[in-house]
């Protein structure tokens, strides 16, 4: 099968990798791809958001399968046009995909479908949110962006003044542009975070292993949200029982519900979801692999993955048993440039590369850097390579994932050293 692969994050050299590990592959392109991409095929320089270029070079180059890894392009309707050229996608349409375009959207689905989540007011218009900031809400509030912010859309206010800021900096000052013209205003949920994924095609649902993210750019969950600062799969702080609640209460209905709406999803549902004391209940909703979490899901996962793309996209999931998985914790720690997720300067030097060993059991994958002068490879993005190891246990996977990291360096580079911590403590409470 000839395979493209859309995106040039650590997401995507994750999967280039998984992919270049099926015999089903005839070959992979990446567009655009990054240095670790390219190990695995061919990068081809076409943007994410170039929806000609990208069907044309899929016509041309006779495509059986476009894999698409971030949002943005299914958001602008990638996988409908590619359809129309009679080309499989992996990814929702755009009507689908406005599950996560529109977080407005998403809570509505919810509410309409009885699926577990915070209760929300959405404004508008300052005056109004400030009126009910003032007379109906209790703090910590959570203020979002209604619209695609990177991650960095959200903002937990603890006073009734940082909510009043963070409203006027989105509805007034536009810090997000019209991403933030339309806002939520939503309760805030205490308790864990895990990232639940399942592979549907509208009608049969596959869910696959938990993960846990680590947003908060600092230790301990401090500092500004992030698009993920690292990853831990399976979550240790969700059972069998809760893994079912989440299939149940909030996967099956949304799957269906959208159906009912007539914008089936096929492709993979990301839920980000709170583990409250009154059972899971589901903050957001993706419309594709996480960034971390793919990096630690692709290294835990044992079957081949190109028939389960395959199968999703074409709408044959029932055709197909779950996917195995190793029973080995992964684990992945990201390096990001100084300064991030705030203003970072890119071109620094990466050392220390190219004297680590990869294999199935510890990937460097690559999210932003960028080909220099001959071999050399420089920071090139926020978020700048993912440290991904797997382990007998949390804590070895740890050990090693942090030993490899401490050996890799660049001006300004910056981690969290506590990727996992909670999940080794919870392993700990359970024994
Ligand atoms: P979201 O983009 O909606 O997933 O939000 C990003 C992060 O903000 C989440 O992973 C949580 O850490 C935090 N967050 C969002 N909504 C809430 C909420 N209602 N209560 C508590 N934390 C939240
Ligand atoms: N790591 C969270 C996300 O990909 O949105």
């Amino acid at each position: 099968m000839n395979i493209l692969l859309v995106g040039a994050g650590g997401r995507e050299h994750a999967l280039a990798w998984k992919i270049s590990h099926s015999p089903l592959l005839s070959k992979l392109w990446i567009a655009p791809g990054n240095p670790g991409t390219a190990q695995y095929g061919e990068n081809v320089a076409i943007a994410t958001d170039d929806k000609k270029a990208l069907v044309a070079f899929s016509v041309e180059q006779k495509i059986d399968l476009v894999v698409v890894g971030p949002e943005a392009p299914l958001v602008a309707g990638i996988s409908d046009d590619l359809h129309a050229a009679g080309i499989s996608c992996f990814g929702p349409g755009a009507k689908a995909a406005e599950l996560e375009a529109s977080k407005a959207f998403c809570k509505e689905v919810m509410v309409r479908h009885r699926i577990p989540t915070a209760a929300y007011r959405v404004f508008s218009d300052l005056n109004s949110a400030i009126s009910y900031l003032g007379l109906g809400c209790d703090f910590p509030v959570v203020i979002k962006a209604s619209g695609l912010a990177a991650g960095k859309g959200v903002y937990i206010c603890g006073s009734f003044e940082e909510a009043r800021q963070a409203a006027k900096s989105l509805l007034d000052e536009g810090v997000h542009g019209a991403a933030g013209r339309t806002i939520i205003l939503e309760e805030f949920l205490d308790g864990p975070e895990a990232s639940a994924f399942a592979l549907t095609d509208g009608r049969t649902i596959l869910p696959l292993e938990c993960c846990q993210d680590h947003k908060q750019r600092f230790e301990g969950g401090k500092g500004p949200n992030t698009g993920g600062m690292g990853a831990i799969c399976p979550n240790p702080q969700v059972s069998e029982r809760t893994l079912d609640a989440i299939e149940r209460q909030i996967l099956v209905p949304t799957v269906h519900g959208m159906n009912h709406e007539g914008r089936r999803f096929h492709g993979v549902l990301f839920a980000g979801i709170k583990l409250t004391t009154v059972g899971p209940k589901i903050l957001e909703y993706n419309v594709r692999f996480g960034d971390p979490e793919c990096q630690v899901l692709m290294m835990r996962m044992k079957s081949d993955i190109l028939p389960y793309l395959l199968a999703t996209a074409n709408g044959s999931l029932e055709d197909l048993d779950a996917p195995e998985w190793d029973s080995r914790p992964a684990v992945t720690i990201v390096l990001v440039s100084g300064g991030y997720p705030g203003d970072y300067r890119c071109g620094f030097p990466i050392t220390g590369l190219d004297t680590i060993e990869c294999d199935d059991e510890l990937q460097v994958f690559h999210a932003g850097t960028c080909f220099g002068d001959g071999d050399e490879i420089l920071t090139d993005g926020g978020r700048v390579l993912a440290i991904t190891a797997k382990g007998e246990t949390l804590s070895a996977a740890r050990a090693r994932a942090y030993e490899v990291a401490e050996q890799i360096n660049f001006e300004g580079k910056g981690w969290r050293t506590d990727i996992g911590l909670a999940g080794v403590e919870a392993m700990e409470r359970v024994r």
